[in-house]
């Protein structure tokens, strides 16, 4: 079967315009003219219908409709705030980095017309901490622009300001987690809140928010530009649009494609990336949508790759970061790694998550190192179960992705690595 190709690119159009991330290269090609038509010849409803229409959704991972949340800000509340969450920390997902440093001004003039749509004057990027290239490369391009009077006061001569200011993290993951990210950026310890109230209602310092991931933003000036039936020509009817999707591991070719949403992951894995890189280890597992996924196996290779879709399949597309294992990767060491990760970023907030995470990372290290008891994977099944639904946030679930996944798909695996050690 021939590979489905994407007609155009949408967010990472760096891809083919080279050095896009210059402002004169940026606005050669059309850019800031969204903005400018949207500021002088839209209202901010139009804008919203026009987001709705296109189906947008949220590309940091849960697929939220971009415009349902744009509209769900109370109008009579000032001042309101656009966060742009920019703290991508989800093992094998770097998208929103590539965008970051190569096509900075898409993301910029998304942040300006959706500012002006949910009437916010202030918009923040909170980046992560680890990315100081890309936060000090940001800084620069919004000079660039405030320079040319693209960002800053009375835009296009309509008595509309925006300012846009950088926020580095301090690397951690759980600041990724939207309400997180609001405490960190009101300068507190980087812990969720309770959800509701959610941020478009009461966010920063308690005032309507609106949270968005970068990709999310750099579709909006093209759907602005070409409008949303043409934005639903590309991918399915509810999942509609492009996807950037980062791919690691054992394949050809990893790094990072933008798709069309709804190609399945086996054109994925085998046309776009090349497929398995050793033709003598065939394919194991795949961790589909971040370390927070339940993983998939060679049965599901016909998955189409849309947040529906996957989520019906138990897992998600999450924010686009596939992690492809071959027969080489013992099944234990592979779940280890990942629960590791989340017993390290656990924010200790709550009982399940802080102590659940620690259970995890004791028990699938015996085993690792050859000293499992019998009754192990039991136990394992069971502190993931005390956990499930029961923490603060979605970290702690998280972690039982790869507790559960393990035992569903690789029990005789488990039980032969304790075996072995009696
Ligand atoms: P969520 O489903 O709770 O919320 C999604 C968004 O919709 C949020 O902005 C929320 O405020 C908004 N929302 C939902 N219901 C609403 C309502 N009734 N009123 C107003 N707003 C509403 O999901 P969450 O917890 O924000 O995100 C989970 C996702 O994050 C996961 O699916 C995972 O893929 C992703 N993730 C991404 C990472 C990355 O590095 N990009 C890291 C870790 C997780």
């Amino acid at each position: 079967m021939p590979k489905t190709e994407l007609k155009e690119y949408i967010v990472m159009r760096n891809r083919e315009i080279e050095n896009i991330r210059d402002l004169d290269v940026y606005l050669a090609s059309g850019g800031y003219a969204m903005a400018k038509q949207a500021l002088t010849s839209m209202t901010p409803a139009a804008i919203i219908d026009e987001v709705k229409k296109s189906g947008l959704r949220g590309r940091g991972g849960a697929g939220f409709p971009t415009g349902v949340k744009w509209s769900f800000v109370p109008k009579e509340l000032n001042p309101k705030y656009l966060v742009v969450n920019a703290d991508e920390s989800e093992p094998g997902t770097f998208n929103n980095h590539e965008i970051i440093d190569e096509n900075p001004h898409q993301l910029l003039e998304g942040i300006v017309i959706s500012a002006f749509a949910i009437g916010a004057n202030v918009a923040y990027i909170y980046i992560r901490g680890e990315f100081a290239y890309g936060a000090r490369f940001l800084e620069q391009k919004i000079a660039e622009a405030r320079a040319r009077g693209l960002i800053g006061k009375n835009l296009f001569g309509t008595g509309y300001d925006v300012e846009i200011y950088v926020h580095r993290g301090a690397g951690a993951y759980i600041c990724g987690e939207e309400t997180a990210l609001l405490e960190s950026l009101e300068g507190k310890i980087g812990q969720p809140r309770l959800k509701p109230p959610f941020p478009a209602v009461a966010g920063l310092y308690a005032k309507p928010t609106v949270v968005n991931n970068v990709e999310t933003l750099t579709n909006v000036p093209r759907i602005i530009e070409k409008g949303a039936d043409w934005f639903r020509s590309f991918g399915t009817e509810k999942s509609p649009g492009t996807k950037a999707v980062s791919i690691s591991g054992h394949v050809k070719k990893p790094g990072n494609y933008e798709i069309p949403l709804g190609i399945t992951i086996r054109e994925f894995i085998f046309d776009w990336a090349g497929g398995m890189r050793d033709p003598n280890l065939p394919l194991k597992f795949i961790i589909p949508g971040g370390a927070s996924s339940n993983w998939l196996t060679e049965q599901h290779l016909d998955l189409p790759m849309t947040w529906d879709d996957m989520a019906a399949a138990g897992t998600m597309l999450g924010s686009g970061a596939m992690v492809v294992l071959d027969t080489s990767v013992p099944v234990v060491r592979a779940a280890l790694k990942v629960d590791e990760f989340f017993k390290h970023e656990s924010c200790g907030k709550c009982s399940p998550c802080r102590e659940g995470t620690h259970f995890l990372v004791k028990v699938w290290e015996r085993i690792d190192e050859g000293h499992g008891r019998v009754g192990d994977i039991e136990l394992l099944a069971d502190v993931g179960k005390q956990m499930l639904g029961k923490c603060f946030c979605p970290l702690g679930d998280s972690s039982v992705s790869a507790v559960n996944s393990a035992i569903k798909f690789f029990r005789p695996e488990l039980d032969a690595a304790i075996d072995a050690q009696h």
